[in-house]
């Protein structure tokens, strides 16, 4: 094996960390050892209405598999990220918003979050009739009304469950629909990268699909748009009259805080349900060792609230912690592709943490974008949500961290609530790709796939596994606790696997491999295959679709789609881009197909089973590994793929 170089932390940051390698090896031993007493000390980082008694309540190998953590304990979400600030940090930033457009950006006070989060709690409850447990819909752009929202309905106990503001109408009403919503907050337009989303309409459009809810809508471009007389509510005439006293909801610590819909190998996307005292716990615990966060600190997280990340490590995380957290609303490329690197030197970031997509995306365009801005306040970068290639880490921490800011490649799910994996900067030397090491409390485990075995001693290659519970571990799907059980716990009985693999190198340090099932991963947003697949065949001249993922430069994995149309219909490159807008209509433009081949035949087993492994190794263009294909109905359907394939 070639030598892999390691980047170890400089003694100065080590000095100044949170966490060395001593008091890793120590905190990790007892988090394992000791799990109640670990936590039940961790606790103490919260405010606790009712201290909890009880710690961790877990069974993975019950047929039910039960969750409880701190279940006699009793806090409130907001309270937490908010009130308990006061006393000492109500003129501290708490965020720092950066609009779209490049000089509009304003610092929001704890104060100030206070106040407004109040308010809009009181328009929940008051104006609106939301109580505990109701399910609210999130549907916003990236301002700072978007972590009122989430914080009005952790203070009054309302179940919020965000919808990514890219996604359509369809898939916002499947949503909608789903958690059975009393409550949809959006905004009239949502600026990013210059263009204007219209979300009121798109709401529009997906209550005419699901059926009404009440609607809130806070005015972002003032553009003019329809509002429905007793449906719709303006926001800022509601919060003008609303009282800044708003008590929090005493919640129990399993109480749920929200769902958040996820895709998965298949069917429709999953609710995934986290509760209150756990996640927070995990978020901020995570948020201040994962990125050695200090007071004082500015830390930017470039995601968006529609998805865990931003979450975990926007929203909750870092306010749990008193922190001051930079909300971006743009994107990475406007109005030009330094954008980031001004954003950092404008607000003197100390902490950046993107998607290796985005470092790919950027590191196209060469250093001088980056050269061109002061980046001298920044201590650590992080990276999420897809495997990074070393090319793109070396890029990151060279050109951006000029070699001094250690890279923490944080492993975790939408399902995990926060870092799983992951350096600690002061702790670990770092491996170009590596996740590294689990995180306090967090037992990994390496399976042989068939088998089910743990592969003990180094190195290993495998699934990866979950031996135990965690904190900010999901609790279940969404009115749907057999799915959990079944999409978690049942491939590998005893353990909880989210479906990647892994790698465990000579030394003891995990390399996340991808994803081992049929769920695609698109520019770090996760896109399950049958989705798009059944996008594909509700279109009227679709007979048949495979969806698999193929290796992109920028993306990671580009979404790849063999379709077989109804009988006697034309295979057509207008019908092509026919598809591709109706899937884009159909999920949002995250889903929009990178490749259509069309396919008369499609390889299938006697019994009708289509062998995706073939179709992959096709659209990756490695003919030489198709494996077996005599089990095929007919083999010839191959050579006719193959001879069609479309260049990528
Ligand atoms: C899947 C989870 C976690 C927030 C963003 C995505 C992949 C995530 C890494 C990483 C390699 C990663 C996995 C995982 N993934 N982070 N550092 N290295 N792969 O959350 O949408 O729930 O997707 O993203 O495949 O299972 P998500």
């Amino acid at each position: 094996m070639t030598e892999i170089k390691t980047y170890p932390p400089s003694a100065d940051f080590v000095k100044n960390a949170h966490i060395d390698a001593t008091k890793y090896n120590e905190m990790y031993a007892a988090s394992i050892n000791d799990p109640d007493g670990f936590w039940a000390k961790q606790a103490e980082r919260l405010t606790w209405a009712k201290t909890p008694t009880k710690i961790k309540n877990v069974s993975f190998a019950h047929p039910d598999v039960s969750i409880k953590w701190f279940e006699d304990g009793e806090l409130n979400v907001s309270a937490n990220c908010i009130d308990r600030h006061l006393d000492t940090r109500a003129d501290q930033t708490a965020i720092i918003w950066e609009s779209d457009d490049p000089g509009i950006s304003k610092h929001i006070t704890y104060l100030e979050l206070s106040e407004q989060v109040n308010k809009l709690a009181n328009v929940l409850k008051n104006d609106l009739g939301i109580s505990k447990g109701d399910r609210v819909v999130l549907y916003m752009p990236m301002i700072p009304e978007a972590a009122y929202a989430m914080l009005a309905c952790a203070r009054i106990g309302a179940i919020h469950s965000i919808v990514f503001a890219g996604f359509s109408p369809e898939a916002l009403a499947a949503r909608v629909d789903g958690c059975a919503a009393a409550l949809v907050i959006t905004a009239d337009e949502a600026p990013r990268g210059g263009r204007n989303t219209p979300l009121k309409a798109n709401v529009d459009k997906a209550l005419a699909i699901c059926g009404d809810t009440q609607v809130l809508v806070v005015e972002r471009t003032g553009a003019d748009v329809n509002m429905q007389d007793g449906r719709d509510h303006a926001y800022h005439t509601l919060m003008a009259h609303a009282s800044t006293d708003c008590p929090a909801e005493p919640m129990n610590a399993e109480d749920a805080l929200f769902i958040l819909y996820t895709s998965g190998s298949t069917g429709a996307p999953k609710g995934v349900l986290h509760t209150s005292g756990g996640y927070l716990l995990w978020a901020a615990m995570t948020h201040e060792y994962v990125f050695d966060y200090h007071d004082g600190d500015v830390y930017w997280c470039t995601a968006d609230v529609g998805w865990v990340t931003g979450h975990s490590y926007i929203v909750y995380g870092p306010l749990a912690n008193g922190a001051t957290t930079l909300m971006f609303e743009g994107v990475p490329t406007y109005p030009d592709v330094g954008r980031f690197w001004a954003v950092c030197e404008k607000h003197k970031v100390n902490q950046f943490y993107t998607a290796p997509t985005a470092i790919r995306a950027l590191m196209a365009h060469g250093p001088e974008p980056v050269e061109k801005y002061d980046l001298s306040a920044l201590k650590v970068l992080g990276t999420v949500g897809e495997p990074i290639n070393p090319e793109a880490w070396n890029w990151y921490n060279d050109v951006v961290g000029k070699g001094t800011c250690p890279i923490v490649d944080t492993w975790w799910q939408t399902e995990t609530g926060g870092h799983m994996m992951t350096p600690l900067p002061g702790a670990h030397a770092t491996k170009p790709g590596a996740a590294m090491k689990p995180f306090f409390g967090v037992l990994p485990v390496v399976l042989e796939p068939t088998s089910g075995e743990e592969i003990h001693g180094n190195p290993a290659e495998g699934v990866l596994c979950m031996k135990d519970s965690w904190p900010g571990q999901m609790r279940t799907v969404y009115g749907d606790h057999d799915r959990f059980v079944k999409t978690y716990f049942s491939d590998y009985k005893g353990y909880y696997f989210a479906g990647d693999g892994c790698r465990r190198d000579e030394d003891g340090d995990y390399w996340i491999t991808g994803r081992v099932d049929d769920v695609i991963n698109v520019s770090g947003h996760r896109m399950g295959t049958a989705e798009v697949e059944s996008a594909l065949v509700a279109h009227p001249k679709v007979s048949e679709a495979a969806v698999v993922g193929f290796p992109h430069d920028i993306k990671g994995q580009g979404i790849y789609c063999y379709v077989t149309l109804m009988e006697g219909e034309e295979y057509t490159d207008e019908l092509k881009t026919e598809l591709r807008n109706w899937v884009r209509k159909e999920i949002g433009p995250i889903a929009s197909p990178d490749a259509i081949q069309w396919a008369p035949g499609l390889p299938k087993t006697r019994s009708g089973k289509i062998m995706r492994r073939i179709l992959r190794k096709i659209a990756e263009n490695d003919y030489g590994a198709l494996g077996d294909t005599s089990t095929l109905a007919d083999p010839s359907v191959v050579d006719d793929l193959i001879a069609n394939r479309v260049q990528k």
